[in-house]
């Protein structure tokens, strides 16, 4: 598909009252990724999450734009590419080339993160904005202008399969209270360890995206049922 003829899916057309369901493939079965990204479509995810890994911003590789552009004629979802890249400006153009609808960059990374969202605006995607456990929420407010989503990592970046990181959750609660106080529609996604019983913690924290590896792809009873028990995971404090 040419780049004029790409139709993208930003996320800013998502209703923010929503709960959205975003498997992260960096759990699926690559040698069956087609099949995966069918199943969890067809099983009731709003998003498919994309992990890309440069082995220096964290310490694990993981995929480039060439699996986006694989995948991309698979699946009608929003295409929801995570840079944990050291260097995400270099990557923004194949992200976008390779049929991204958006992007989240690091507030840790190098490069100007304002001219970088400006840029993958420009391309027609949405923007997000994320930051390791280690960095305070408020790194995350001068962006919160700027961008259609923010994440918060729930884990430390790098893997899947990692343990919920509950002292992150009163991040999760301060974005969404000064997102509402400032009236802005600004979608709360969390990445990491989001399973049954996590999910409702973050959901009662404000959180509308769940990113889910693990308890989707490595569900014994299959990704429909597992989509299905996180979104009726009901809301609970931590
Ligand atoms: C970790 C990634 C997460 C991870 C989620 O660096 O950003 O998206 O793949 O996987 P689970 O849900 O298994 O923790
Ligand atoms: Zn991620």
């Amino acid at each position: 598909m040419s780049q004029s003829a790409t139709v993208r899916k930003p996320l800013g057309g998502l209703s923010h009252k929503a709960v959205w369901i975003a498997p992260s493939i960096l759990a699926a079965d690559f040698a069956r990724l087609g099949d995966e990204i069918r199943a969890v479509e067809a099983g009731g995810a709003g998003l498919v999450h994309v992990d890309i890994m440069d082995g220096h911003f964290v310490p694990n590789l993981s995929m480039g734009p060439g699996i986006v552009q694989a995948i991309r004629p698979v699946t009608a979802l929003p295409l929801d590419v995570h840079l944990m890249l050291s260097q995400p400006g270099r990557y923004i153009d194949p992200f976008v080339k390779a049929g991204a609808d958006h992007i989240t960059l690091h507030v840790e990374s190098e490069g100007d993160i304002h001219g970088m969202i400006a840029r993958i605006h420009e391309a027609g995607c949405s923007a997000g904005i994320t930051l390791r456990p280690g960095t305070p929420v408020c790194s995350l407010y001068p962006y919160l202008e700027e961008v259609e989503m923010v994440l918060v990592m729930t884990v430390e970046p790098g893997f899947g399969g990692q343990s919920f990181m509950r002292g992150q959750v009163p991040k999760v609660r301060a974005l969404r209270e000064r997102i509402d106080r400032l009236g802005l529609s600004v979608h709360v996604e969390v990445d990491g360890g989001v399973a049954v019983g996590t999910a409702g913690e973050v959901l009662a924290a404000g959180a509308n995206v769940l990113v889910a590896g693990s308890s989707v792809f490595h569900a014994a009873n299959g990704a429909a049922a597992a989509i299905a028990a996180l979104k009726a995971d009901m809301p609970t404090q931590g």
